[in-house]
């Protein structure tokens, strides 16, 4: 869905480097596809604290209703932003450090009682995006129907699968009976 350019952002994406725009990059294509228009930086709670913290004091007044953060290693972006801002805050914890993200898992998802930031999961930067578009749909029912036609388009798929694995079924696989009707 095209989103004007002049358009004022209301999600706003920080990654912790640009080592990690591949993955984060996919959260914009998905607000972009429901139209939503966003913002994305690059802001380090270890390297660049100062630029955390005044991006977080200045996102609310600027328009900003959902941040999404994604970092890897001891990843202290999202839960820093949560501190300092009143907006919702996700997490996406990034891998590819020694452990694999378990580290960022943690370090994102295990914020003390007070300072809550919703965590997806290892490198979910997809679903990072669709829970921010659910959290703006909240007060947006056209967005909410963006939201039910996309449900109704994954059900779709599954089905056209189901039905491209019973047409080709698995060898000595019994094929599958029509799930039973609710009485
Ligand atoms: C984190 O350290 C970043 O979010 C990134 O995932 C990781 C590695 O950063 P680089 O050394 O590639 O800049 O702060």
């Amino acid at each position: 869905m095209a989103v004007r350019r002049d358009a004022a952002p209301r999600v706003g994406i920080l990654m912790g480097s640009d080592s990690d725009l591949p993955v984060m990059r996919e959260a914009g294509r998905v607000l972009t596809e429901f139209g939503v228009p966003y913002e994305l930086t690059i802001a380090s709670a270890h390297r660049s604290p100062a630029r955390v913290d005044r991006y977080a004091s200045e996102a609310e007044g600027r328009g900003l209703a959902v941040l999404i953060a994604g970092a890897g290693g001891a990843a202290h972006l999202a839960g820093v932003l949560a501190a300092r801002t009143v907006l919702p805050v996700i997490g996406v914890p990034l891998g590819g450090s020694a452990i694999g993200g378990f580290d960022a898992l943690l370090a994102t998802v295990q914020m003390p009682a007070g300072v809550p930031v919703a965590t997806v999961g290892i490198g979910g930067a997809r679903n990072a995006a669709l829970l921010a578009v659910q959290i703006l749909a909240t007060g947006d029912p056209e967005l909410r129907e963006r939201l039910r036609a996309y449900k109704a388009r994954l059900a779709a798929e599954v089905e056209e699968k189901a039905g491209r694995l019973a047409a080709s079924p698995e060898p000595g696989m019994v094929p599958p009976r029509p799930p039973r009707e609710a009485p």
